[in-house]
């Protein structure tokens, strides 16, 4: 099918949850944040947004998960909005080839993290978002209820608090990079403030249509301007080479589209110009990206032939 001809994309995702529910490896659900650990791992939700607002869906794609970092893309587009190119004075913007909470570069790259979508630079970007507003994720979920329309989008602080009591290793991120000045706020604040920003629990629904200013080129669902069409680019760009950690260039193989991976099982997506989506599942595999959602996405831009290539 062409990428130009019109589509209705329900009986697309239909076909595709069924493909899905005969898949036997569904990998497992996150443990090292206890509060994730009891989730299902045949549970399965897709959804895809269109430019206008549009929203189809598939099994559990109404069901909130929990975001975790599928919400590094919005922080990022939250402060690169308000501090522009200086920020990349602070993170870099290559792939890592490591994988998401790793310390190795840090030390060698003097505290410069790699990307802002590794644990390292997404702790960067919302130290620097934590100082321009007091509180980067109050800032991020009014931005998600916003773009979604859902008011209900709330943290889940016991998710918050589960990964605060198992959060060495990003205290320990955190730290080394404050020992090079790239840190601003004393680290436990800026953890909590991390922690709440990864809590925020979330639909495919939700979270395909909080994407969509990416699929617009910068522009908000109230017609506002947050990027220039040109910081958009830079955000899918980096979402195609860093989004998926360790695995982004296998998933730019499979998938084809800029997307962004969370813990939580969760996986956006963006259409430049023609529509975002997002799938849930929260079985991963070992690199911390859902199988069945890595797996969906392969098979929607197969059978559409929608892809950025
Ligand atoms: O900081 C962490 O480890 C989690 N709050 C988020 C990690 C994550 O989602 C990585 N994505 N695949």
């Amino acid at each position: 099918m062409a990428a130009s001809t019109p589509l209705t994309f329900q009986p697309i995702l239909e076909r595709i949850a069924e493909e899905i529910e005969r898949t036997p490896g569904r990998g497992r659900p996150a443990d090292y944040i206890p509060a994730l650990a009891a989730r299902d791992p045949r549970s399965f939700g897709m959804a895809v947004a269109e430019l206008d607002g549009t929203v189809y869906g598939v099994g559990d794609w109404r069901e909130p998960f929990s975001a975790q970092s599928i919400t590094k893309v919005f922080t990022l587009a939250l402060d690169l909005a308000r501090e522009g190119d200086e920020l990349w004075e602070h993170v870099g913007r290559e792939p890592s080839g490591n994988p998401f909470n790793s310390l190795v570069q840090l030390e060698y790259e003097n505290g410069i993290p790699r990307n802002p979508f590794i644990n390292a630079g997404a702790l960067v970007v919302t130290d620097r978002l934590h100082t321009r507003t007091g509180d980067a994720a109050s800032e991020l979920l009014a931005f998600l209820r916003a773009e979604s329309g859902n008011d209900g989008l709330d943290f889940d602080l016991e998710v918050a608090a589960s990964e605060t009591a198992h959060g060495d290793r990003n205290a320990a991120l955190a730290h080394l990079m404050a020992s090079y000045g790239n840190i601003d706020n004393p680290v436990p604040v800026l953890l909590d403030d991390y922690f709440r920003q990864c809590s925020i629990m979330a639909s495919c629904a939700d979270l395909a249509l909080a994407t969509m200013f990416l699929a617009r080129h910068g522009v908000r669902a109230d017609g506002t301007r947050l990027l220039s069409l040109s910081q958009a680019k830079q955000i899918n760009a980096i979402m195609l080479t860093c989004g998926t950690y360790d695995a982004a260039g296998d998933f730019a193989y499979r998938v084809g589209l800029p997307g962004k991976s969370g813990v939580g099982g969760g996986i956006i997506a963006v259409v430049p110009g023609r529509c975002t989506l997002c799938v849930w599942s929260p079985g991963l595999d070992e690199r911390g990206n859902s199988v069945a959602g890595v797996a969906a996405l392969d098979r929607f831009t197969t059978l559409t032939g929608v892809s950025v290539f």
